[in-house]
């Protein structure tokens, strides 16, 4: 096995993640209740997706709520209190408002001290990009502690009357805790990519300075996301299984090494053709999408965290991180546990 760090001299150090964490609205929405809502049946999306149930925040509860409750549980892992962390990163497509930042607002609620704090929009891949930043801040020595979190409230931008995509989405937040240690296992390396060719496949149009927010955008339901299902999917399976093999080539790592395998948790079919194309057992994919749906900027992040804590994953395993999103963005990491 390589290691692709030390192709760069500014890679100095290693940047391990020292705890997980991941928090998720205790109410669940099944499929049952979606087919009181809208023209849909559990057994479409069942065979269609492979979600059962979605977890739903309250309406008082907002994505820094989620995001400081995954932190703290990141935290109690890496064993460290919130005046240790240097920086805080947020990843998201649901902040609490356009601003100030989530990050900021995640530093108030959990007690940090007045370090840097600010949101990397990346869509679904946001975890992953806002892990590469994060791993470059420890590497490059500006910051020895840093807290990276993907979080979304996406039932604040779903439209309940759409069959086509409120069935997909649900709520979460998944935290990792980067830090140095001498010797010591971490991230091996990151690829991100992005097509901005295909802006227009998934979208919430509406909110920006292109539509400004008006009784007008509202009316024609422009704050609602809204995507093209099969070329999304067609995208998805193309653009992640090339990044899953440009981290595996990069690393001379053959799949067979590799211990979990953490796909975005998009769709099973998704998820099924990229670990058919890229030669995987089923054992070594972790799925819970059943559970949670689609979080976005969450998904890979929760996964990592249940994949650690139910024993999945052991000291010293290699996972690859592989996701995709709107953008288009995508990108893949491993990671030696
Ligand atoms: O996280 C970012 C990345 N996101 C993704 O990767 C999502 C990618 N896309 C997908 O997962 C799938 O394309 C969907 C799950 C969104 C849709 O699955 P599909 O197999 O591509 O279905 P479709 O859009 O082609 O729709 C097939 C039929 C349509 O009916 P007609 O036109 O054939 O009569 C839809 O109207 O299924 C209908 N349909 C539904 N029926 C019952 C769409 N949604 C539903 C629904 N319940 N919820």
């Amino acid at each position: 096995m390589k290691n692709p760090r030390a192709k760069h001299n500014f890679v100095s150090r290693t940047c391990s993640i020292t705890g997980v964490g991941s928090y998720v609205p205790e109410r669940i929405l099944t499929n049952a209740d979606l087919e009181k809502m809208v023209e849909t049946t559990d057994e479409w999306i069942t065979t269609r997706t492979g979600i059962k149930e979605r977890r739903i925040a309250a309406a008082d509860e907002f994505t820094s709520d989620l995001a400081a409750k995954a932190a703290q549980r990141a935290m109690e892992m890496a064993g460290i209190t919130a005046d240790q962390i240097d920086l805080i990163i947020v990843a998201s497509i649901t902040p609490d408002m356009p601003f100030p930042n989530t990050a900021c607002l995640v530093q108030q609620k959990i007690g940090a001290r007045r370090v840097p704090a600010f949101d990397i929009e990346a869509a679904c891949s946001g975890f992953l990009y806002a892990l590469e930043v994060g791993q470059n801040f420890i590497a490059s020595r500006a910051y020895e502690t840093v807290l990276v979190i993907g979080a979304e409230k996406l039932s604040s931008i779903t439209n309940w009357k759409d069959r086509n995509t409120c069935v997909l989405f649900g709520d979460g937040a998944g935290a990792a805790i980067l830090q140095n240690r001498a010797n010591s296992h971490g991230l091996l390396t990151t690829a991100l990519g992005a097509d901005g060719g295909k802006a227009d496949l998934l979208s919430m149009p509406g909110g920006g300075s292109r539509c400004p927010a008006s009784a007008q955008t509202v009316l024609d339901g422009l704050h609602f996301l809204r995507m093209d299902g099969k070329e999304t999917f067609k995208n998805a399976v193309q653009a992640m299984c090339s990044a899953a093999n440009e981290v595996l080539e990069r690393c001379e790592i053959d799949i067979t090494k590799i211990k979990c395998v953490i796909p975005h948790q998009a769709n099973q079919r998704i998820i099924s053709a990229v670990g058919e194309r890229l030669n995987c057992t089923p054992e070594q994919v972790f799925v819970n999408l059943h559970k949670y749906g689609n979080t976005s900027a969450a998904s890979v992040a929760i996964a990592l965290d249940e994949a650690v804590r139910s024993g999945k994953v052991q000291h010293g395993d290699l996972i690859l991180i592989v996701a995709f999103g709107a953008g288009l963005t995508w990108g893949a990491a491993i990671i030696e546990w």
